[in-house]
C-alpha cells in the first residue's frame, strides 16, 4: 500500500517537541506535500498543502474523523462537541452555531471592552508584568464572564486564582497517559476536573434559575444585564424543542474553557511581542486608533470595531505567522486517494496547517518584497482575496472553530484598548520561543507597561 514517501524511520515526536512543526519544513521540501512518519510509535501521514488539507477538512465524517487521545475525550466529557463524531457532531454544530454568529458576538462587545479596560489599567498600576500572564488573565476573564456567564460578584480574587490553578492542572492532563492512579498527571487532572465542574455546575444552576424568572422579578427598572454566550446556550432548543441537558451544558462549558482561552491568549501574546519589536507596526496601529477616536469618539463598539482594518490585519497576521493550533490530528474512516497516494483505513493523519500558513506562496507577495516569514499586516489590506483562502488558522469544514468570530473580536478589542491607553517595553526583545507544549516565550515575555501620556 503506497501511503506517501516516508522519512527516515525515527520517531518525530521528540523533534516536534524541540522544533514544533518547523521540523516538517525540510521534509515537505524533500518529500512533497504528503509524507509518512512515526509519531509516538504510530505511523502518521503528514499533510501540508492547501489543496490536500482542504480535502481532509471538508470531508470530515466521510473520509476522516477527529482523533483525540483518550485523556482528552474523558476530561472533556461524552457530550462535548469536540468528542462527538458523525451525525451527532453535525446535529450538535447545527444547534450551537447560532450562539456564535456575528450578531451574537456583537452583543458581547461591551462586556469584553469593559474587561479589557480594567485589565489594562491594572497592568499599568503593576508596571512590570509578564505579557503571557496578562494575555491569559484577560482571556480567562472573558471565558468566565462572557462565555460561561459568571457574574462579577461571583469572581473573587481567590475564586479566580483557584479556577486558574485548577484549569492548568486539568489542561496538563488533556494530553497525558490516561492512568488514573495517585501521582500521575491524569489522576491530578481528574481531581481538578471534579472540582472545576462543581464550580461550573453551581454557576449553571444559578443561570438556569435566573432564566426561568419573569423579567419583573429581576426588577424591570434594574440596569440592563450584558448579554453573554452562556445565555445563548441556555436558550438553545433541539429539534424536539428541548433545552440542552445540564450534562451537555457542563461538557460544553469545559470544552469552551479549553478551546477558547489559551488559544486567544497565545495570539495576544504574540502581538505584544511583535508590537514591542516592530515599532513601525505599533505606530500605524496607534494612528488608526486615534483616527477612529477622532471620528467616532472614545467608545469601542461593534460598529467602531469594523472601522479598524489595520488592527484586524494585525490580528490576522499574528494568527497566520504564529498559529496556535498549527496541526490537527485525524484518523481515516476508509481507504482513499490523497495527493496521488492511497491512504489506508484507520491511518492517523496530521493536518499541517502551520506549513500552509507560514510557507504558502500566496504569502510570499505582500507588495514589499518580504517573504511569508515576515509579520506584515499590509498583506491583508487591499486585494487579499487570493490569500484569504489559504488563511486557515481556525481549520475548516464541519469542525471549523466554533468561536472564531468571538476570538477575533476578543483579540481586536484588547489590541485597540492597549494601543489607545498604554505603551510597553519588552525586557528581552530577543527572548526565544519554546514550541512545546504550546508555543510561548521562554520567560513569559516580561515587559514594563505604563499609561500613554494624555
Ligand atoms: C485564536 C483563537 C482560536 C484559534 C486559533 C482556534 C482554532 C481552532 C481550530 C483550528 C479548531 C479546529 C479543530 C479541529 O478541526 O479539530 C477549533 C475548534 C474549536 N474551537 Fe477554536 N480557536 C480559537 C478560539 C476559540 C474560542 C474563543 C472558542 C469559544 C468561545 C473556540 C471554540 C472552539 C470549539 C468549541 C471547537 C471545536 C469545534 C468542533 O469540534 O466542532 N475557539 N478552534
Amino acid at each position: 500500500m503506497d501511503t506517501g514517501r516516508t522519512q527516515q524511520p525515527t520517531d518525530s515526536a521528540s523533534v516536534m517537541a524541540k522544533q514544533g512543526m518547523e521540523f516538517a519544513k525540510p521534509l515537505h521540501a524533500r518529500l512533497g506535500p504528503l509524507f509518512t512518519t512515526w509519531v509516538l510509535g504510530e505511523k502518521t501521514v503528514v499533510v501540508g498543502s492547501l489543496e490536500l488539507l482542504r480535502k481532509c477538512l471538508s470531508k470530515e465524517h466521510e473520509l476522516v474523523e477527529g482523533d483525540w487521545p483518550k485523556a482528552t475525550s474523558t476530561l472533556l466529557g461524552p457530550h462535548s462537541v469536540t468528542a462527538t463524531t458523525g451525525d451527532a457532531h453535525l446535529r450538535m454544530r447545527k444547534i450551537l452555531n447560532p450562539a456564535f454568529t456575528v450578531k451574537a458576538v456583537a452583543e458581547f462587545v461591551p462586556g469584553m471592552v469593559g474587561i479589557a479596560q480594567r485589565c489594562c489599567a491594572d497592568w499599568q498600576k503593576q508596571g512590570r508584568v509578564s505579557g503571557y500572564d496578562c494575555s491569559k488573565e484577560y482571556t480567562f476573564l472573558v471565558a468566565l464572564k462572557i462565555i460561561l456567564g459568571f457574574k462579577d460578584a461571583d469572581i473573587s480574587a481567590s475564586m479566580l486564582a483557584r479556577c486558574r490553578s485548577l484549569f492548568w492542572v486539568w489542561l496538563n492532563g488533556l494530553f497525558s497517559f490516561p492512568i488514573d492512579l495517585p501521582g500521575f498527571t491524569f489522576y491530578k487532572a481528574m481531581k481538578a476536573n471534579k472540582e472545576l465542574r462543581a464550580i461550573l455546575a453551581e454557576n449553571l444552576q444559578r443561570l438556569t434559575e435566573e432564566s426561568k424568572q419573569p423579567l419583573t422579578e429581576l426588577g424591570a427598572g434594574a440596569p440592563q444585564q450584558l448579554r453573554t454566550c452562556a445565555q445563548n446556550l441556555l436558550d438553545i432548543r433541539d429539534d424536539d424543542g428541548k433545552p440542552l441537558s445540564q450534562g451537555t451544558l457542563l461538557d460544553l462549558n469545559m470544552t469552551l474553557l479549553f478551546a477558547g482561552h489559551d488559544t486567544s491568549a497565545a495570539t495576544l501574546m504574540r502581538l505584544l511581542f511583535v508590537l514591542g519589536t516592530q515599532p513601525e507596526v505599533m505606530e500605524k496601529l496607534r494612528a488608526e486608533q486615534q483616527k477612529v477616536q477622532a471620528e467616532h469618539g472614545e467608545g469601542i463598539t461593534e460598529a467602531t470595531l469594523r472601522e479598524m482594518p489595520y488592527t484586524e490585519a494585525c490580528v490576522k497576521e499574528a494568527l497566520r505567522i504564529s498559529p496556535i493550533v498549527g496541526t490537527i490530528y485525524r484518523r481515516t474512516l476508509c481507504e482513499f486517494e490523497l495527493g496521488g497516494y492511497r491512504i489506508p483505513k484507520g491511518r492517523r493523519v496530521l493536518l499541517n496547517m502551520y506549513q500552509v500558513l507560514t510557507s504558502d506562496e500566496r504569502f510570499a507577495d505582500n507588495g514589499s518584497g518580504d517573504g511569508p516569514g515576515k509579520f506584515c499586516p499590509e498583506r491583508w489590506l487591499g486585494d487579499d482575496a487570493h490569500r484569504a483562502g489559504a488563511w486557515i488558522p481556525f481549520g475548516g469544514g464541519p469542525r471549523m472553530c466554533l468561536g472564531y468570530i468571538l476570538a477575533i473580536a476578543e483579540i481586536k478589542i484588547l489590541l485597540a484598548v492597549l494601543a489607545r491607553t498604554s505603551t510597553w517595553r519588552l525586557l528581552n526583545p530577543s527572548e526565544p520561543y519554546v514550541p512545546f507544549p504550546l508555543p510561548a516565550p521562554r520567560d513569559g515575555l516580561l515587559m514594563d507597561i505604563e499609561a500613554l501620556p494624555r
